[in-house]
């Protein structure tokens, strides 16, 4: 649990509403959360989606694990508490970006179902929508693909902890979407994707 020490702090709204953002971007902000093991394609999938949603005229914004780690997180690791205030963290943006009107996308293996739980319970206490995608490849097509060779270093000890390897990945009991891509191809994956946010209304129909 975060320590709150921010003390004497009170809420300033302001004179611009969510609606109208939302009624400006002819879109509804949201969340949707890639989750899935290192190289289970999250990444890639979440890159091409916000092409796709671009290219249609919607704004969208990937928020990558890596790319999160070279600046507002670079001072975290991998041990489960330096990735539950990853997760936290980018919980926390990934709402404000989703309140801004923003299709938020954010790809991080975020390996523990407490931490992914807690970044929809602020999306539902925000009364924003937040869906959970498991990127559902199997441990052994992962470390095939091994795009970074960090499979190959973590089998060689030169990593500890990596997940997938020799630290837990706990699969989403039930989330709103999954996608098998060792069963479907890219192009696909990313069309049922964009289908799903038309089917629930946060984008126009396709
Ligand atoms: S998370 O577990 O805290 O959600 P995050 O998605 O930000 O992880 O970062 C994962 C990326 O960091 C991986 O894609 C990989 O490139 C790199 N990485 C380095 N060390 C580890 C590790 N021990 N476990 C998992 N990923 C690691």
């Amino acid at each position: 649990m975060t320590e709150i020490r921010a003390t004497n702090v009170v809420w300033h709204h302001g004179h611009v509403d969510r609606a109208q953002r939302n009624d400006l971007l002819k879109q509804k902000g949201c969340t949707i959360w890639l989750t899935g093991l290192p190289s289970s394609g999250k990444s890639t999938i979440a890159f091409s989606l916000e092409h796709l949603l671009v290219q249609r005229g919607h704004l969208a914004y990937v928020l990558d694990g890596d790319n999160i780690r070279h600046g507002l997180n670079k001072n975290l690791g991998f041990s489960a508490s330096d990735r539950a205030e990853n997760i936290r963290r980018i919980g926390e943006v990934a709402k404000l970006f989703a309140d801004c009107g923003v299709v938020t996308l954010t790809s991080f293996v975020s390996p523990y179902r407490a931490d992914r739980d807690l970044v929809r319970e602020l999306h539902r206490a925000g009364d924003l929508p937040f869906i959970e995608v498991f990127i559902d490849t199997p441990v052994g097509e992962c470390e095939k693909r091994d795009p970074k060779g960090l499979y190959a270093k973590a089998r060689a000890g030169e990593i500890k902890g990596f997940t997938g390897v020799d630290d837990p990945y706990e699969p989403p009991l039930s989330p709103e979407v999954t996608l098998k891509t060792a069963e479907r191809s890219l192009e696909e994956c990313v069309a049922q994707l964009a289908n799903e946010l038309a089917q629930r209304g946060l984008i126009k129909a396709l």
